[in-house]
């Protein structure tokens, strides 16, 4: 939905009256040579939890992303993650460690927010942030975050103007504003899942004897590992046994 050629926030719109909401549009990354990297060549999984990707030393103009996650029927999702990967200010990525690498996960009311740098440009692309979005045992919705004002949008064959952040600035920092809508179906008159997984969590440092619920049934960690999504028990039968 576009006014006033920026994109409207999700949370400012009516919850499903008798539509629901459109999900954000999945997005290939235009560097990405086969379908199974349809990240692009630069993300790595096992990115550290940390909400914010500035560092001692970092360089560039600071930027604070925030949002909510949202499901179709515009109700929040608690505990979404949410994993970024961007360039830094020169506009490379850090291949060898997880310099502007993070993933974090919604709280209760379903809001994000992520201290960060304005992201440099590369050639090829317009200035984007790259995303990861879960809802908890749901398909990763894999996207990008751009700015608006761009020079490079125009002739950035990837680059989508519903992926477009809302951009102000506050106390020296510029700030980003995006909301995402998740394919996940909402009763709206239903309460929000209690914790669908039970209490295997990613993200989560498991030892072997660990035991953790999934689904209902109770697992027993076999590896020492940290959880990452689509490592659940069910799924990772090298890592849990169900006990
Ligand atoms: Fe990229």
């Amino acid at each position: 939905m576009l006014i006033g050629g920026a994109p409207a926030l999700a949370r400012n719109l009516t919850p499903t009256e008798d539509r629901p909401l459109t999900p954000t549009p999945y997005c290939d990354d235009g560097d990405d040579p086969t379908p199974a990297q349809m990240e692009g060549p630069y993300f790595k999984p096992n990115s550290p939890r940390r909400t914010s990707l500035v560092e001692a030393g970092t360089v560039g103009t600071r930027l604070t992303v925030s949002g909510y996650v949202f499901g179709l029927a515009c109700k929040p999702i608690a505990g979404a993650l949410l994993d970024f990967w961007q360039a830094d200010n020169r506009g490379n990525y850090d291949n060898v460690g997880f310099r502007f690498r993070g993933h974090q996960f919604t709280d209760s009311t379903g809001a994000f927010r992520l201290e960060t740098i304005v992201p440099g440009l590369y050639p090829g692309r317009t200035r984007h942030i790259h995303v990861k979005v879960q809802a908890p045992n749901r398909p990763i919705l894999t996207t990008q975050l751009y700015f608006p004002g761009e020079p490079g949008n125009s002739s950035d064959t990837i680059y989508d103007p519903r992926l477009l952040m809302t951009m102000g600035n506050s106390g020296g920092t510029r700030t980003g504003a995006y909301d995402f809508v998740l394919n996940v179906q909402q009763d709206p008159t239903d309460p929000p899942d209690p914790e669908p997984g039970g209490t295997w969590k990613a993200g989560t440092v498991y030892r072997p004897g660990d035991r953790v619920t999934y689904g209902g049934a109770t697992y027993e960690c076999l590896q020492g590992h940290t959880a990452v999504a689509g490592w659940e028990p069910p799924s990772a039968p090298a890592l849990w046994r169900r006990v």
